[in-house]
């Protein structure tokens, strides 16, 4: 039998036409996977128990913080220790850096301090009190938190700022900016404090974004500060003005700083020196350098790796 082109041309038409709706069956079927992942993840979150429990109601309108952790330890794991008998003291006022390389244990004390989660054993206490008597909102309120990557909504600055919170007024959200020098840009951008960040935030560099976060930790007036620095670089002018209300920020506080910056080690009170979850250094950066321990290595690698 012989086969005429024309029906050659037809049946490799009528195949494509046979498998094309299987093929995109195929790809729905894709998609459809990957909603039934992301969804059962939501889920999980939605039905995760809060597990801080809110239940302190000691909530007094002004503190001197001092904050003391006493033999803290501390796992997000059953038994595998983060922190291991961390045991230490800041006065009100003073600055605390701590140091120490990746997964040392440096933000997971931030969090403990902040009580985003909770201890396993021992104690923090502020102004001499176990956190778990004071209110969670209250302890946030007197406690700033600064984490390395800022999480902007796509709404406008003066709700990235106070995140909701009807309190705050414009006044205040202005003097905070002020103070951390943020102010003049706000007042630049079109709209002012009303101005919509969008996408968040990606109409704003990555130093105007760390202000803003900085204004949000500050519109409380808080005594304690926590920062966790950035590490992202920016250009010099805005490397100077995010130094410089890193400094005015913590002035008058009680500072617990992971500092990546050089200057800012230098200047702190004291350094803490973290490894493996061990508290193995305390003191001046002079101090920690004539020890010729780990601070004395880190600051060595840093120097010539210039990552600081
Ligand atoms: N949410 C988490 N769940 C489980 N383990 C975590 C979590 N966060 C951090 N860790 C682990 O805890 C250790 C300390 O981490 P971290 O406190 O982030 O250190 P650092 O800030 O010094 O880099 C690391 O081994 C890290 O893998
Ligand atoms: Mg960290």
């Amino acid at each position: 039998m012989e086969l005429q082109v024309g029906v050659l041309i037809s049946f490799i038409m009528y195949l494509q036409l046979f498998f094309r709706p299987i093929r995109m069956i195929a790809d729905r079927y894709n998609t459809l996977q990957l909603g039934v992942v992301s969804s059962s993840r939501i889920f999980k979150l939605l039905d995760s128990q809060e597990h801080i429990a809110d239940e302190g109601s000691f909530a007094p309108a002004k503190i001197r913080g001092e904050i003391q952790l006493r033999k803290v330890w501390f796992a997000y794991n059953e038994e595998e220790w983060v922190l291991k008998n961390i045991d230490f003291k800041v006065a009100s006022g003073q600055t605390v850096a701590l140091v120490g390389a990746t997964g040392a244990g440096k933000s997971s004390i931030i969090n403990l301090i902040s009580r985003f989660y909770e201890i396993n054993k021992g104690e923090i206490l502020l102004d001499g009190r176990t956190i778990q008597d004071y209110s969670l909102g209250n302890l946030r309120k007197h406690i700033g938190v600064v984490l390395q990557d800022v999480f902007l909504f796509s709404d406008t600055i003066y709700y990235n700022i106070t995140l909701g919170n009807p309190d705050i007024s414009r006044e205040q959200v202005l003097a905070a900016a002020e103070l951390v020098g943020a102010r003049k840009f706000i007042e630049r951008l079109p709209g002012g404090l009303d101005y919509n960040v969008m996408e968040r935030g990606a109409t704003l560099s990555v130093g105007q974004r760390q202000l803003i976060s900085f204004v949000r930790a500050m519109v409380y007036n808080p005594a304690v500060i926590i920062l966790d620095e950035a590490t992202s670089s920016v250009d010099t002018e805005t490397e100077e003005l995010i130094q410089s209300a890193i400094e005015k920020m913590m002035q008058g506080r009680t500072s617990i700083v992971i500092a990546h910056r050089l200057s800012t080690i230098q200047k702190a009170d004291r350094i803490l020196v973290l490894h493996q979850g061990e508290l193995k250094e305390s003191g001046t950066h002079e101090e920690l350098l004539q020890q010729q321990g780990y601070y004395a290595n880190l600051h060595q690698m840093q120097l010539k790796s210039v990552a600081i």
